[in-house]
């Protein structure tokens, strides 16, 4: 596979080596799908959904939330959507290459009762935008699940990553974009730094790794950025690895007045 390589496959990967970093990869990447699954199981009673996974990557989420009723998977990587179908496709999944910094073709998707975009926002051109369609892209009582990184990546994550998002600034973003947070959940892990050196010089190593005169330039910029490393990786016990997740509803849209309509034209 090439491309984007922080996805998970899990039919490839060995799930159960404790500490290592599949295994860890495998635990939070699998969870966040089945929290999404639950989240919108629950939330809708159970009902039969229609369902866009977009940024679906290896299409083993999309198989997860096909027991929610029909689900559409979309991804950037025509490479990694043909495994999706090889490896996930079944009566209630299908999946699509598709880009989701491209509006008509987000506009061309149609209306769901839910948009679940997991490990996305931080790769799109503007997250203002993304987030707008998803509210537009919901039936009425619709709801949505996202999530992104709750950690600092944009050291090892670039070009890949467009942006970091704290805690702080998802909220504003769900706020500015017209939504609600009905629930949130947190994963946050520690890599040990020998399992992740073994990991990144194996011979099928999967993870990104940027060349060496990108992260000094980096460090330069960032420079507390540079000193966080140096503490995860010395008295600090691990790099940080973790995830921010939100089941968000949609607010209404507050239409603007005839008269502040003709004053702001
Ligand atoms: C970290 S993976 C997440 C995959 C999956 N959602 C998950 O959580 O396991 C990010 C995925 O986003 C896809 N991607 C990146 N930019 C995209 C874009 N503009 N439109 C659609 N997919 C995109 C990549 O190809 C990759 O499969």
């Amino acid at each position: 596979m090439s491309g984007i390589s922080e996805r998970v496959y899990p039919k490839e990967m060995d799930a159960n080596g404790v500490g290592n970093i599949q295994g860890v990869m495998y635990k939070v990447f699998t969870t966040r799908y089945k929290v999404a699954m639950d989240w919108l199981r629950h939330y809708f009673h159970g009902r039969e959904l229609r369902v866009v996974d977009i940024a679906c990557g290896s299409g083993y989420g999309t198989e997860i939330l096909s027991e929610l009723g029909e689900v559409v998977g979309v991804d950037l990587d025509p490479e990694v959507v043909h495994y999706a179908r090889k490896n996930y496709k079944n009566e209630r999944t299908s999946f699509m290459v598709g880009n989701a910094d491209d509006f008509e073709f987000l506009e061309s998707l149609g209306k769901f009762d839910a948009v679940v975009s997991l490990a996305t926002v931080e790769h799109v051109a503007d997250a203002y935008t993304y987030m707008s369609w998803i509210h537009s892209a919901l039936k009425p009582g619709g709801a949505s699940v996202v999530c992104f990184p709750s950690v600092a990546t944009m050291d090892w994550a670039m070009p890949h990553h467009k942006r970091d998002i704290s805690i702080r600034q998802a909220r504003r973003l769900f706020r500015k974009t017209g939504f609600e947070v009905k629930r949130d959940f947190y994963q946050n892990h520690k890599l040990d730094i020998r399992h992740l050196i073994s990991e990144v010089t194996s011979y099928d190593n999967e993870i990104p790794v940027p060349p060496l005169r990108q992260w000094v330039k980096y460090y330069l910029i960032h420079p507390h950025h540079a000193i966080l490393r140096a503490y995860e990786t010395t008295i600090g016990g691990g790099i940080h690895f973790g995830d921010q997740e939100y089941l968000l509803l949609p607010q209404p849209v507050v239409e603007p007045s005839p008269v502040r309509a003709r004053l702001t034209s």
